[in-house]
């Protein structure tokens, strides 16, 4: 099976990168059946943004679980990942197990970009895993990375395969919005 994870940062890979490594490391390591490809954006749009090519959109739509992980900017998710879910067709989310994963400079500011995410995430009527990680990207200044933080990567890793295992493809209605207003412009 296939894990995507979505690097959705404008900048060369920084400290999310480092946490997006360790969810990587462990569904490689724990799941030998699955692989984990990351999904970075193609190039930089100036120095807070960064756009994607097609062949993302098509690697998100293959996965059978999605990882989106983000820093926090001005208190939200990155526009770099807006540009590329706004490329998404619903099904490529609809019913499938997407975790979120976040780092801030402020731990203040631990639900702001999830929480956005989260109703994006509706549109698509994705399953979004229930736990999310976030972190401070203190604690991810270099490569010795605490034991606490390493144990939860993997249990947020743990989840999201566990949901696409077990799940396998099955769909959920009702259609989401967008789904039933397309059906009703179709007649
Ligand atoms: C444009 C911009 C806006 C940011 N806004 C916030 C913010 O609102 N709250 C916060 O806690 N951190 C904010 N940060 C800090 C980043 O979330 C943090 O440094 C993160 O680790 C960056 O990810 P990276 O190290 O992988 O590049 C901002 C950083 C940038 C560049």
């Amino acid at each position: 099976m296939k894990l995507a994870t979505v690097y959705g940062s404008p900048t060369p890979p920084g400290k999310m990168a480092r946490a997006l490594g360790l969810v990587e490391r462990h569904v490689r390591q724990a799941h030998p059946g699955w692989t984990a490809e990351r999904v970075a954006p193609r190039e930089a749009v100036g120095p807070v943004a960064a756009s994607w090519d097609d062949d993302a959109v098509r690697r998100i739509g293959e996965a059978d679980a999605v990882v989106l992980a983000s820093p926090v900017y001005r208190g939200s998710f990155t526009g770099t990942l807006k540009l590329l879910i706004d490329m998404l067709p619903n099904e490529a989310l609809r019913s499938k197990p997407v975790g979120v994963l976040t780092v801030a400079a402020a731990p203040q500011h631990f639900l702001s970009a999830e929480r956005h995410l989260r109703d994006v995430l509706g549109w698509f009527g994705a399953l979004t895993a229930p736990n999310s990680a976030f972190l401070v990207d203190s604690e991810l200044r270099t490569d010795d990375v605490a034991a606490t933080v390493r144990a939860d990567l993997s249990a947020f890793a743990e989840q999201v395969v566990t949901l696409a295992e077990n799940l396998n493809g099955r769909q959920f209605g009702p259609d989401p919005l967008t789904v039933r207003y397309a059906k009703k412009a179709a007649g």
